[in-house]
């Protein structure tokens, strides 16, 4: 199968030296990316900023911002049957970015802010017998939440992870994640290496019904 994964954090500029992130280390999606391959897929990886090595045999784009992560993932719809979206991307942007510093005496106390583009609410009108799959990073209320993410963008999995353990989520190496697909099924998974993790998620998809196939 032609797979699309996105992964790493996006990067918001206010100014050519200041940015809005988040932790993502892209550890979790490079997995994902290194685990299609090994399986036989082919596999375009879009990718925030990250200092991991490329997965070898993958086709990489670089991006930094959301609306870049956007356009990327846009463009590689059409190749692919699954898109797998493991990307932390910046839900809020500056609303202005200046392009030279802004000198800390003339910096307003409050940061005007904008919304960034859903990435896979914008995609799913173009979804059509594709399989998506998405992530959710969640501090609380983590089963109600991940249920409600795989409804409004019409995922047919979310991958939940409760981001506030220190040997799950952000930069670590092992993860607990837990599965939601859109048919109503659930299964939580052991604590396990983001390999291992990776490997479930691209099983799973295998798994998935695809149309023409
Ligand atoms: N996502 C996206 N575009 C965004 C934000 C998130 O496509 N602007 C995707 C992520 O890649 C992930 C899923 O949506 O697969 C859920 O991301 P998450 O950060 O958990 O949820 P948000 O929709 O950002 O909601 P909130 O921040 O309120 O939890």
């Amino acid at each position: 199968m032609n797979i699309l994964v996105t992964a790493g954090p996006t990067r918001e500029f206010m100014d050519p030296v200041r940015y809005l992130s988040n932790r993502s280390s892209g550890k979790m999606g490079y997995a994902v990316a290194r685990q299609a391959l090994a399986r036989g897929h082919a596999v375009r990886l879009v990718s925030g900023p990250v200092t991991l090595p490329p997965p070898t045999g993958a086709s990489v784009s670089r991006v930094t911002s959301a609306e870049e992560m956007l356009a990327a993932t846009q463009e590689g719809l059409a190749w692919c049957q699954v898109l797998i979206m493991v990307a932390a991307v910046a839900d809020w942007r500056p609303a202005s970015i200046s392009s030279s510093k802004l000198k800390k005496e003339g910096m307003p106390s409050m940061l005007p802010l904008e919304r960034t583009p859903d990435i896979l609410s914008r995609l799913a009108a173009d979804k059509g017998s594709r399989c998506f799959v998405g992530f959710a990073a969640e501090t609380d209320d983590a089963e109600r939440h991940a249920r409600a993410k795989l409804a409004a963008k019409q995922l047919d999995l979310i991958v939940m992870n409760d981001v506030s353990r220190a040997d799950a989520g952000f930069e670590a190496d092992t993860n607990q994640v837990s599965f939601f697909s859109a048919d109503g099924a659930f299964q939580a998974l052991p604590l396990m290496s983001k390999d291992e993790v990776a490997d479930r998620i691209v099983a799973w998809v295998e798994a998935f019904p695809h149309d023409g196939l």
